[in-house]
């Protein structure tokens, strides 16, 4: 990127290459509202935010007088820092939400405290909820933009892109006829939603993983293959994607035995030296260590589990970035 792009106090939505072709959403809800070439504007966008990640170089105003708020009603640690840490990095205001320090717990309504926050000026609104669903409702309900970091077990869009992101950087862009496995408690999992969507959009062969409870046959319906037998599955694979068991979300239907599931779909030592040699080995975090997946495993040259939390700044940027810019092109007066 120029340096006269990055560094310039013209508003952002004044800047983007006319070349480019446009990114239309004003908010990241699901990744099925975004079409192919939506993917290739983002992914450009976060490779060039890449090396600011781990080495800041200038000062980057895209933000600038820019009011984040991270309203998070469910646990994280890597997206609510990811989402802080990517705001940053483009000099937003950010303001960091967990619920537990708010008037939510003086019985304040949800619509009532958005409207709180979009009183104050909020311009993105970065939400995550244990209900499918909210960050849509929000998105209509004010004049602003909002990101969905997780909503219920329905879609986590930057994970989809951070993961796709990782796989196409290690695997090349074309993904058509590349094999994804997933592996584990698919059905309580937005990130296996979202990877979906964002698979299936390239092109790849998705292959889910699991026994019945956590995978079961319906899921064919999102346009995967339902698979039992993780040792038959793993020869032939080019990404395996590792699932945290949602305890929380099971209300004790999940699985029979940790036994029992560890002897069926864990990636042990073993089963990952039977692995491709080019196969990668990813989780969304955070992992159950020993129990999904082994630490040994996650320590393995071809696990990127620590590129994928890096690549979720850079995406994360980007998306903060383009969403901004759609609601102050939409603002601008039409000439
Ligand atoms: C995931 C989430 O919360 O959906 N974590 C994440 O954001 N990296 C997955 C999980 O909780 O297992």
């Amino acid at each position: 990127m120029a340096e006269s792009e990055s560094t310039s106090r013209v508003p952002p939505a004044r800047r983007r290459a006319a070349s480019s072709p446009p990114w239309r959403h004003r908010h990241l809800l699901s990744l099925a509202d975004l079409s192919r070439d939506d993917y290739e504007v983002v992914f450009d966008l976060a490779e060039a935010c890449l090396p600011e990640v781990l080495t800041p170089s200038e000062e980057r105003l895209d933000l600038i007088g820019r009011s984040i708020v991270n309203l998070f009603y469910e646990d994280s640690t890597r997206t609510r820092v990811s989402f802080a840490r990517a705001a940053r990095l483009l000099s937003g205001d950010v303001h960091d939400l967990p619920v537990a320090g708010t008037s939510v717990n003086k019985g304040e309504s949800l619509l009532d405290t958005a409207r709180t926050l979009w009183a104050m000026g909020t311009d993105v609104l970065v939400v995550r909820h244990a209900s499918s669903g909210v960050p849509a409702m929000l998105a209509r309900a004010f004049d602003w933009c909002v990101v969905n970091a997780g909503d219920g077990r329905h879609e986590h869009p930057t994970q989809g892109l951070l993961d796709v992101f990782t796989m196409r950087k290690r695997l090349g862009p074309d993904l058509s006829g590349r094999t994804v496995l997933i592996v584990g408690d698919v059905v309580n999992s937005r990130v296996a939603r979202s990877n979906i969507i964002a698979l299936n959009a390239h092109g790849a062969r998705v292959v889910c993983v699991g026994p019945p409870a956590l995978v079961p046959d319906g899921l064919a319906a999102l346009g995967v293959e339902v698979a039992r037998d993780f040792d038959a599955a793993l020869q032939q694979v080019d990404v395996v994607v590792m699932l945290r068991m949602q305890f929380e979300r099971m209300a004790g239907r999940g699985m029979a035995s940790i036994r029992e599931h560890r002897a069926g779909y864990a990636l042990t030592l073993d089963r990952a030296a039977r692995l491709p040699d080019h196969a990668l080995i990813m989780h969304p975090g955070p992992a159950n260590l020993g129990l999904e997946i082994d630490p040994e495993v996650a320590a393995l040259p071809n696990s990127v589990i620590a590129e994928q939390v890096t690549h979720g700044v850079a995406i994360r940027m980007a998306v903060l970035r383009l969403v901004t810019e759609t609601r102050e092109r939409d603002r601008e007066p039409v000439m």
